[in-house]
């Protein structure tokens, strides 16, 4: 059988959420929080393949002691948004560069490859049936969270034979509190997040785990995010816990940091690569050192600076703190050029303004 085109079975579910209480959940979402009534399963073993395709009611799975996830963190996910259309439609954006991804990820972590057709029927049947949770408003979308697992219940290291590859999907607004107009970054120069030949550039779970110690040092600085440097230097801006991060200057260029296989190739910042391209910005992926940070930053080179993901969007970042130095950005507040960028990537997104990528999918 063609594993691409496997059907989903539905279980038939009645929402145990009432009409008003959900519209009250959607009108202050948060980040994270709150879910939907359903999820998309799909079972992997390696005799039979990708098979039992479902969609369920949400609800908790059992595992064995000895899932190997448990003990080996051998997992990846995604993170991609469904936005409601004025007229009640719903649509994706790039779902299938979350789709290759994922396929990348699982290589990297030794998993097999959910083919891309399977990953996005699997959100597209989760989206249409639990089209009514998604919220309406600027700053809202659904949240959608793919991931696998290694399911096999074995103690022995090795990749296993049988995984779990589930959807589930969260009404989300903004995912800073309060949807702040800027953030500070706390540079972490103890601990890093990936080192050359690691697991850097996979989705994978063992990433974030690695990172919520420099994560909780930054919120103990009372900053946003963390943001980490390279493994093998300590010198070079790679990325946030969660975000890949732009510099733009007075000349009116902007700069990320290069993929070089540590940090995550985000599909926001491919396609704000994209459209500053289209609009005539001179665009530089080259690395950028801490030192030329702080001294941009003080003569005003720098004029602006900003966090992008599927989960921030994008994010003006206003001041930079660590080990001994506090520097503002700019004013400290959202840039011309980031909210420029911003506006016209959400309105892509939503449908509001043309989309010459075909980045958009309604369905
Ligand atoms: N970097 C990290 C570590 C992330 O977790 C994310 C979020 O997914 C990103 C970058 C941005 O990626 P994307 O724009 O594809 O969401
Ligand atoms: C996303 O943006 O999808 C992420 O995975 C980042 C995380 C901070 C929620």
């Amino acid at each position: 059988a063609d594993a691409t085109i496997l059907d989903f079975e539905y279980e038939a579910h009645t929402s145990p959420v009432a009409g008003a209480d959900r519209a009250a959940l959607l009108a202050n979402p948060g980040f994270g929080k709150i879910f939907t009534d359903h999820m998309a399963v799909i079972r992997y073993s390696a005799d039979k393949g990708w098979h039992d395709a479902r969609i369920e009611p949400r609800r908790p799975i059992q595992l064995d002691p000895a899932c190997a996830v448990l003990h080996y963190a051998q997992e990846i996910f995604e993170g991609l948004k469904a936005y409601r259309m004025p007229d009640g439609g719903a649509t994706l954006f790039r779902a299938d560069a979350n789709a290759r991804r994922f396929a990348e990820s699982a290589r990297r972590m030794a998993m097999p490859e959910l083919p891309e057709q399977l990953f996005l029927s699997s959100i597209r049947e989760l989206v249409s049936t639990d089209r009514d949770w998604i919220p309406e408003g600027d700053g809202a979308s659904l949240y959608l969270r793919p991931f696998m697992f290694a399911s096999e219940t074995f103690l022995g290291v090795r990749p296993a034979q049988e995984y779990l590859y589930l959807v589930i999907a969260s009404p989300a607004g903004a995912y800073f509190k309060g949807g702040a107009p800027s953030v500070t970054l706390w540079v972490s120069e103890h601990y890093t997040r990936a080192a050359p030949g690691g697991t850097g550039a996979a989705k994978c779970g063992g990433n974030y785990a690695a990172s919520l110690v420099a994560q909780a040092e930054a919120i103990g600085h009372e900053c946003d995010q963390v943001v980490f440097l390279d493994a093998a230097e300590n010198r070079y801006v790679e990325e946030l816990g969660g975000m890949n991060v732009f510099f733009v200057f007075d000349d009116g260029s902007i700069q990320t940091p290069p993929l070089t296989g540590t940090i995550l190739p985000g599909i926001t910042r491919e396609s704000l690569l994209t459209l500053a391209r289209d609009t005539g910005i001179t665009v530089r992926e080259e690395r950028y050192s801490l030192d030329e940070w702080k001294a941009d930053a003080a003569s005003g080179r720098l004029r602006e600076a900003f966090a992008c993901g599927t989960a921030a969007v994008v994010t003006p970042i206003g001041r930079v703190q660590g080990r001994g130095f506090d520097f503002t950005i700019g004013n400290g507040g959202p840039g011309l050029l980031t909210e420029q960028l911003r506006q016209q990537l959400v309105s892509i997104q939503r449908g509001t303004a043309p989309d010459p990528h075909g980045w958009v999918e309604r369905l």
